[in-house]
């Protein structure tokens, strides 16, 4: 399973590329907006991204119709090689995926929730699914359940193209979990998830333990 960070703020991206785990990053106007983003400096934010982080970066789309995404999607994939135009799944996010598949621009297809959505965006020309887990969960429904069955699905058959799956909207260690042991290929976490990932209760009391017995060890 590849790491995907799902943020975008700098500082965390930087942290995670520096501990040598960071595949790439997932953007979206939510995260942008809670950084204080501006329209005007939007492109160059993603662009900052882009330049830190060694594998692809999302960037959203918000148009509505089919000519507005791809417009959108073409400006953001020009701004670097490893931009990657998030498109939502609905009909007119289908076409656009269509059209940019066939300028060589690759697409993550959000906002997905079922298998036939998922087969949908991967027909189109999506080079990433992302299925959203905690969503799922937040209605009361499982989420991690629904993610095994893309996972699944999308295995049954060749697209004629490559298709990653991104486990996304994903909320904790567990979630991870559960989506590495189905073999999705990404997943795309919060950065305060990330750092839950790396801790366990009995490494902390381990390293206390080691960390005492090297004082004794020293004074001896
Ligand atoms: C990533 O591509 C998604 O936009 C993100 O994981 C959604 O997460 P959320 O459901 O926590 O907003």
């Amino acid at each position: 399973m590849k790491f995907f960070l799902d943020t975008a703020n700098i500082a965390e991206i930087e942290e995670a590329a520096s501990w040598g785990v960071l595949s790439g990053v997932t953007t979206n106007p939510t995260l942008y907006a809670r950084e204080g983003g501006k329209l005007a400096d939007f492109h160059g934010h993603l662009k900052r991204i882009c330049d830190i982080v060694d594998g692809p970066v999302s960037g959203e789309t918000v148009g509505l119709t089919r000519d507005e995404i791809i417009r959108e999607g073409v400006e953001l994939a020009a701004l670097a090689p490893n931009l990657i135009v998030k498109v939502p799944t609905m009909p007119e996010g289908l076409a656009a995926t269509k059209a940019l598949f066939d300028m060589g621009i690759k697409v993550n297809m959000t906002l997905c929730f079922t298998v036939p959505q998922a087969i949908l965006a991967a027909r189109s020309g999506a080079a990433y699914v992302s299925p959203f887990v905690g969503r799922f969960d937040d209605i009361s429904e499982d989420g991690i359940d629904q993610l095994e069955q893309v996972v699944i699905a999308l295995d049954n058959y060749d697209f004629g193209h490559d298709v990653e799956v991104i486990a996304a909207s994903i909320r904790s260690a567990n979630h991870v979990t559960k989506a590495a042991l189905m073999g999705a290929d990404i997943a795309t976490v919060p950065f305060s998830v990330l750092k839950n990932l790396v801790k366990h209760p009995l490494t902390d009391r381990g390293l206390e333990s080691f960390l005492a017995d090297w004082e004794k060890v020293k004074n001896a």
